[in-house]
């Protein structure tokens, strides 16, 4: 049996890659599908939107799939900007544009606290679901610093360290980070059932 990773998010892939055991399953992504259309993100919440992501690649393929939905959640900003951290800055914005749009939001903030989180998903090939979730408690700081990883990366500092996830080496993020919790989870939870697929 394959298991799909209903992402097109090549940085994504790549750290999922580096932090599951897949243990000999055969792992395809939703590159290998290039007629799968891309999954409309349009839940309210992160587990909306991987078990939607997760149950739509599954059913158009015919595979197991396994999707994360994940978020930057700043605490003096009531959680924002969450599941709409993709699209903080706008529709069809940057990296860089959503990066600009927390700093200015943050400006007059005292408490820059703030957590990623990641919700996995995996779908059998008929769609039923389960999740679990894992999250990377830190800071934002005031200016971007560093070059490695994606998104909100150079301006998180995760908790008991002093560089950001963009200046951290990428085997310390993929070890920390909520995608790696939720994945060293999943590697407890579903590990019989991933090792009878
Ligand atoms: P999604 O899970 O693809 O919807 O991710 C939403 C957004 O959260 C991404 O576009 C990034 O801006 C941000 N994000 C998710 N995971 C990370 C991460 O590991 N580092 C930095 N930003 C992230």
């Amino acid at each position: 049996m394959k298991l799909v990773l209903a992402t097109r998010n090549a940085h994504k892939l790549e750290e999922i890659q580096a932090i599951f055991d897949f243990q000999g399953l055969e792992v395809l992504s939703a590159f290998d599908f290039p007629d799968v259309p891309d999954v409309v993100e349009d839940k309210e919440t992160l587990e909306g939107n991987a078990v939607k992501k997760a149950v739509e690649v599954a059913q158009a393929t015919g595979c197991w799939a396994l999707a994360d939905d994940s978020g930057l959640e700043v605490a003096a900003l009531d959680g924002a900007p969450g599941v709409y951290s993709a699209r903080y800055a706008g529709d069809h914005c940057s990296y860089a544009d959503n990066n600009v749009k927390l700093l200015k939001e943050l400006a007059d903030k005292d408490d820059r606290s703030a957590q990623f989180r990641t919700v996995l998903a995996l779908s059998d090939p008929q769609g039923k679901a389960q999740t679990l979730e894992g999250a990377c408690p830190g800071k934002i700081i005031e200016e971007l610093r560093g070059t490695n990883g994606f998104g909100y990366d150079p301006l998180f500092i995760p908790e008991g360290h002093s560089g950001t996830f963009a200046e951290l080496d990428a085997a310390i993020k993929n070890k920390i980070s909520h995608r790696a919790r939720a994945l060293q989870k999943a590697a407890v939870e579903w590990a019989a059932l991933l090792s009878s697929l």
